[in-house]
């Protein structure tokens, strides 16, 4: 094979720039990111009267059981003003001090596996992900053990969650079997160890990198030899390789996809119980967002007859939401009477704090109002906002759970 001229000086173009990319710029974007060093991330801490708050006692009660030295032994500290700041993490141990029981699905509830996708790239797919991940963790006492799945190359969820480890292994590496495991250790033992601990105490994340890409390589490579689906099971991968093997260490899954129909989001379609479709209310999107349906029937059928089976919802999420908006309101009304009850009733409105803690890799959860870009009231409104969202979305996993159907039908 020749590669004329021209070829061969586009290619020479785009080394050189690479090597710019990586000797100018990787210092750059070292300096941008040096925040998001896990040392350095912590989740915002709690007032006594915003730990009373999460724990459902009042003020009093906490103050009397710490006065009883029913605490003495957590590692709790004080601020600057001298009054306690807990972590989410004492406030944890505290609820169990406390008799309130985590939530957490029995062994008979089935986990949930929710795909967050569009083909509509930057629609809010990270943006909301990750902060429902952080309101399901940090606006209730329930524990639920939460898992986040990066299979977008480009790692944006896993900048919100940074791992604890330099060169962690990714969900690709365990999907394409690049790991050499120890004497002894088993596949769920490798699994459980990717899945790293984050700032927030019950979410652990399982980082993406560049190089999970080859993962569409390889298998379009495998399906070209011509191989039997049994040899390969590239559709099962996220599924046998990554979930099955941990998945009585979590309640909830969040998988957050590239804008892409690949073989990742196969194998996303094959491990979902559940799928969220974020929809920005602008025209060119809603129209893209349209074809993407029309598309994702077919693949779904080819997932259907490898086994799948089905899910337990499949919802839209309006996202970035421009209140006041006179086309976005119209588009989000297109919407709701297309698609009634599979809309989620709240949207997820625009919002500067959105935007301010996006930008410093954050959600609108991990700091406090104080320490926001934002101005307080625009957090908490966001903050408001997503819980409202979380809200339906939790009913929506639990109903899924007997264990919670049998705690209402007691109560
Ligand atoms: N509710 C919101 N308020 C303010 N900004 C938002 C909101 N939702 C999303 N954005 C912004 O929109 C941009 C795209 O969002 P995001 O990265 O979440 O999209 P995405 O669908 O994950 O993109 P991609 O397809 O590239 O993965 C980001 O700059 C994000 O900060
Ligand atoms: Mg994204």
């Amino acid at each position: 094979m020749t590669i004329s001229k021209s070829a061969l000086d586009t290619y020479k173009l785009l080394k050189a720039t690479a090597t710019v990319a990586e000797d100018s710029l990787e210092g750059r974007i070292q300096h941008y990111r040096a925040h998001l060093k896990s040392e350095e991330k912590e989740l915002r801490t709690y007032t006594q009267k915003a730990a009373a708050d999460l724990l459902g006692c009042n003020n009093r009660t906490l103050k009397r059981r710490h006065d009883q030295g029913d605490f003495s032994h957590l590692d709790i500290r004080r601020g600057a003003n001298g009054h306690y700041a807990y972590t989410l993490s004492n406030i944890h141990d505290m609820a169990e001090i406390l008799g309130i029981n985590a939530q957490n699905r029995n062994e008979n509830d089935k986990l949930q596996v929710i795909i967050v996708n569009s083909l509509k790239g930057g629609c809010g797919k990270t943006t909301s992900l990750v902060n429902i991940a952080a309101a399901l963790a940090t606006t209730n006492i329930k524990r639920y053990r939460i898992g986040i799945i990066d299979l977008d190359p480009q790692g944006s969820s896993s900048s919100f969650f940074p791992p604890t480890e330099p060169d962690p292994i990714t969900v690709g590496d365990l999907m394409r079997d690049c790991i050499e495991f120890d004497e002894g250790e088993t596949q769920a033992d490798v699994v459980s160890g990717s899945f790293l601990p984050t700032h927030i105490p019950n979410i652990r994340v399982l980082p993406s990198g560049m190089d999970d890409f080859y993962f569409e390589h390889e298998t379009a490579t495998q399906l070209n030899e011509g191989r039997d689906y049994s040899e390969n099971r590239h559709y099962h991968k996220l599924l046998e390789k990554v979930i099955k093997p941990v998945e009585n260490e979590f309640d909830i899954i969040l998988v957050d996809t590239a804008p892409s129909l690949n073989f990742m989001f196969y194998n996303a379609l094959m491990a979902s119980t559940a799928m969220l479709i974020p929809v920005h209310p602008e025209a060119v999107d809603f129209d893209a967002n349209n074809k993407f349906l029309k598309r994702l029937a077919e693949i779904y059928h080819t997932v259907a007859a490898l086994g799948h089976e089905g899910w337990d919802f499949m919802q839209f999420l309006v996202t970035n939401y421009v209140k006041g908006n006179h086309s976005q309101r119209d588009i989000v009304k297109d919407i709701r009477s297309a698609f009634g009850r599979q809309v989620m009733s709240y949207p997820i409105n625009h919002s500067s704090a959105i935007t301010a803690s996006s930008s410093s890799f954050n959600t609108i959860f991990d700091q406090k109002t104080s320490d926001s870009l934002a101005s307080r009231e625009s957090l908490i409104k966001s903050q408001e906002n997503i819980k409202d969202v979380v809200d339906e979305l939790e009913m929506l996993i639990r109903s899924n759970w007997n264990s919670t159907q049998c705690q209402l039908e007691t109560a």
